[in-house]
């Protein structure tokens, strides 16, 4: 099992105790090293019986937890955790204070392809991030480049978010993506767009024909994709785009970075990215008929975690 840290569940502030030093604690610490979303890290634990600091985490005894500032606690584990809980409610801290390990933190190692993946807690939380995205990353590509908005693709659409704000530039526009459910939202939601079209598609197939698209793109989607897909994906783009035709392409820029070693399973890597990087990208591109006009590489809570590549097909 991988438990992911409740990054969700606590609020920024300087610092944070992690409850359990066991095999979920030390996980917790390997994600907080590399998010570094607190100054200070406090790890304790019955077990524990003098201080120790190793870098910006402090081990100490339990009863030192009550002489810390009022600091949320983090219990390391599914279950003892409502034990846990209780003591230290008994012991005088506020229950507010102590933030619990849900079901769905926990996740099998195995990896699960990001088409079986349920998405429905990403669709709701980025909805209120359209905008911005749109504005910063995809809204200057539009001007700097000559793109025919006049057949459309947003692959790996999700619930439309993106695409409601394409739809308005583009003739035509085709939202694309795995799930029924997904696609039978965007049915809906563009329900009154007579041109916006939604299909469902298969993970390593795009059922479109050959050589309709001038523009596709795909946002915060293929981020999560490894390479053996992006391989099979990158052959059915160039099937399906018109000779000359762009994709506007968001992926990982993981594999190799500066600041953790990716893992092979997307799921375990910050913010859930693929083990791929832009010199992947280039390489496929090559393989599967693309120049790459350009990349971008950008920052996604880490610096230099994810890239843009602009790529044409030839
Ligand atoms: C993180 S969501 C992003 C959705 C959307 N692009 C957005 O920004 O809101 C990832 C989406 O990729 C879809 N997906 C995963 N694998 C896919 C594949 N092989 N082909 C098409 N869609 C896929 C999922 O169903 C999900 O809707």
């Amino acid at each position: 099992m991988f438990y992911l840290f409740p990054f969700g569940n606590v609020s920024q502030n300087e610092g944070i105790i992690v409850y359990g030093a066991g095999a979920i604690g030390q996980s917790f610490l390997k994600q907080l090293e590399v998010t570094l979303p607190f100054a200070v890290i406090y790890v304790t634990d019955k077990k524990i019986v003098s201080s120790k600091k190793v870098g910006n985490v402090v081990f100490l005894p339990e009863k030192d937890v009550f002489q810390l500032p009022a600091y949320q606690i983090v219990v390391a584990s599914l279950k003892f955790g409502e034990e846990i809980k209780q003591r230290l409610i008994q012991q005088g801290i506020e229950a507010e204070r102590v933030v619990m390990l849900a079901e769905n933190h926990a996740m099998e190692e195995s990896q699960f392809e990001p088409h079986s993946f349920d998405w429905n807690e990403y669709y709701s939380d980025a909805e209120g991030h359209n905008e911005v995205q749109f504005q910063t990353y995809l809204e200057p590509l539009i001007r700097k480049y000559d793109f025919s908005f006049s057949r459309v693709v947003d692959f790996a659409c999700g619930k439309g978010r993106i695409a409601e704000l394409l739809s308005s530039f583009s003739d035509s526009l085709v939202c694309v993506d795995t799930s029924r459910e997904a696609i039978d939202y965007c049915v809906q939601r563009f329900r009154e767009k007579s041109n916006v079209e939604c299909i469902v598609s298969e993970p390593e197939w795009i059922p479109l024909d050959k050589n309709s698209i001038d523009l596709l793109y795909s946002w915060d989607a293929m981020v999560h994709f490894d390479y053996r897909s992006i391989d099979y994906i990158l052959t059915g783009f160039s099937r399906i785009l018109k000779s000359g035709g762009f994709a506007v392409i968001h992926h990982s820029n993981a594999r190799e970075h500066n600041s953790f070693k990716a893992d092979k399973n997307w799921r375990k890597n910050p913010h859930c990215r693929s083990e791929f990087n832009a010199k992947d990208m280039r390489h496929l591109c090559e393989k599967s008929g693309f120049t790459v006009e350009e990349q971008q590489i950008m920052d996604w809570g880490i610096e230099a975690l994810d890239c843009i590549s602009v790529i044409r097909k030839c």
